[in-house]
């Protein structure tokens, strides 16, 4: 028999099969009057906090009004149940009832002990080549879905259009603070043909009066590096963009916002938060504008919101990742579950915005390869954005002793660290970092630079500790680092890794 025909077979007949078994332990439960689809309601309920129809309806990916038919039903049966929230009366949430909690865990035991029977008929080796092939399958199966959007062309960097610019190598250098990529690294990064992103994170702290004006002091720091980039790639042929990123976090984010236009950047991109004003703060300029996202839902929301309040889409998505350097879009218990759904948020994410014209999604965290920047592609990303792969360059602007602790960290020294903004951060170990695990060092000034942060509460001024790591103090500095840092070996050319990538 040929092989296509008998894998068609095992994988039709394996289906039905898991299926009809399903099935049947369902029908056979002599507690439970449930059907199949009822029974995986009830799993994308959960058995923790109650959840909103819209959070369980795109688990399911099926719309909240067949949602709501269904659990009428799940309530009507005893299984679910369905209150206001007394804080906001217009809030609707749903939970399992504990006849609902037991019917997922009969059918959750019911899976283990599934696979434990083919497990138990395998060896170890066995079992590492089935885990291995049906894995690559998977694999397989999802990429076939972002064909249907993407076309069969092979995955590669090809030239980017937003509108009435060309990108003409899609490789973003991410903006990294505070003073890790300035006017140096992006201008090197444009000449090549990407995108160099200034990043306008407390931008000004080298000058004088930084701490007694540090508006006026990152305003003037923020043009002067914009007008330094231009200048100089203004005549090279190719050339990329200059982009500037500006945390929505940050104090005064309008000003700099205002500031960067003025100053003739060609891209604004902002996160730490979803910049819903975005659009309205550079209203009349050309500059393109993008929202970094770490969801298909905050994707669609930053959408609606555009629409209905500017008429204006995004001229591109950027969508972050779990291994991103620096601060992350994510909660801490939120990161194993993102970085294991990293390829299929993509594949969302790109489904989300396949019928706006000329917005493509740039792809960022944990790309430091050319099989990395392949993978994504593969995935639906139209470009890539690399942050960590730029520190180790003879370009980057930051202290050489900066770069060292990237050289020196080995994979154990990447950590996660608790910022006093309320997000997590990637970090690389440092002495500063065990200083702050064993008790608080309160901040000894503060000019309230991050609107979450509160200086009272904060274990640590994180502006002070990433100023001092910019300065070279790295025994008292925050090292932000993707989680690739530790794969460093040498200082390279930016030219090196564009010649490497794209190969
Ligand atoms: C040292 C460092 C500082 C960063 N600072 C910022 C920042 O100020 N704002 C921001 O939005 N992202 C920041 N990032 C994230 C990068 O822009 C980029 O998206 C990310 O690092 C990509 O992941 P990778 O480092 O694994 O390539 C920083 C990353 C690093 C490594």
């Amino acid at each position: 028999m040929d092989i296509t025909k008998k894998l068609n077979d095992i994988l039709v007949s394996l289906f039905n099969s898991v299926l009809k078994m399903e099935e049947d332990a369902i029908k056979n439960s002599s507690r439970h009057n449930l059907s199949i689809t009822e029974v995986h309601t009830l799993a994308a309920i959960g058995a923790g906090k109650a959840k909103t129809m819209t959070q369980v309806a795109t688990n399911l990916k099926i719309s909240v009004s067949t949602l709501t038919t269904a659990i009428n039903k799940l309530v009507d049966k005893k299984y679910v149940n369905r209150f206001r929230v007394p804080e906001d009366r217009r809030i609707v949430k749903i939970e399992l009832t504990e006849e609902g909690i037991e019917a997922v865990r009969e059918h959750e035991e019911f899976h283990c002990s599934m696979i434990s029977d083919v497990l138990a008929e395998l060896n170890g080796e066995e079992q590492g080549i089935l885990l291995q092939s049906l894995d690559n399958l998977h694999d397989f199966f999802k990429r076939q879905r972002i064909k249907a959007i993407k076309g069969d062309a092979p995955a590669k960097l090809a030239p980017l259009s937003l509108g009435d610019v060309t990108i003409p190598i899609p490789i973003f250098q991410g903006g990294m603070g505070i003073g890790v990529s300035l006017s140096r690294l992006s201008a090197a990064v444009a000449k090549c043909g990407g995108v160099g992103v200034i990043s306008a994170a407390q931008i000004g702290f080298h000058e004088p009066d930084f701490y007694t004006n540090p508006k006026e002091a990152n305003i003037r720091a923020l043009k002067r590096n914009i007008r330094e980039a231009k200048e100089a790639i203004k005549d090279v042929p190719n050339k990329g963009l200059i982009g500037v990123n500006i945390m929505c976090a940050s104090r005064n984010y309008d000003e700099f916002v205002k500031a960067a236009v003025e100053a003739g950047v060609d891209m604004i991109i902002s996160g730490a938060g979803l910049p819903t004003a975005l659009p309205g703060i550079v209203k009349n300029s050309k500059v393109k504008i993008v929202p970094i996202v770490s969801s298909a839902r905050a994707t669609a929301l930053i959408i609606k919101s555009w629409t209905k309040k500017y008429n204006r889409v995004p001229d591109a998505i950027l969508f972050e990742g779990p291994l991103a350097g620096g601060h992350l879009g994510f909660k801490e218990e939120q990161l194993e579950d993102a970085q294991e759904h990293f390829y299929e948020t993509i594949m969302e994410i790109k489904e989300e915005i396949e019928d706006l014209q000329d917005c493509p999604l740039i792809v960022a965290g944990g790309i430091y390869t050319k099989e990395d920047v392949q993978k994504v592609l593969a995935y639906g990303a139209d470009a890539v954005q690399l942050g960590t792969r730029f520190v180790t360059t003879e370009e980057c602007d930051i202290h050489p002793n900066f770069k060292q602790v990237y050289l020196d960290a080995k994979e154990e020294d990447m950590v996660v660290i608790k910022s006093p903004v309320g997000m997590p951060g990637r970090a690389i170990r440092t002495p500063f970092i065990d200083r702050v695990e064993n008790g608080r060092i309160p901040p000894e000034k503060c000019n309230r630079c991050l609107t979450p942060c509160k200086a009272e509460e904060a274990p640590y001024c994180i502006t002070q500790a990433l100023i001092n790591a910019a300065r070279g103090d790295t025994e008292h500095g925050l090292v932000f680092s993707g989680s690739n840092a530790y794969r460093a070996t040498k200082i390279e050319t930016v030219k090196d890794i564009f010649r490497e990538l794209t190969s």
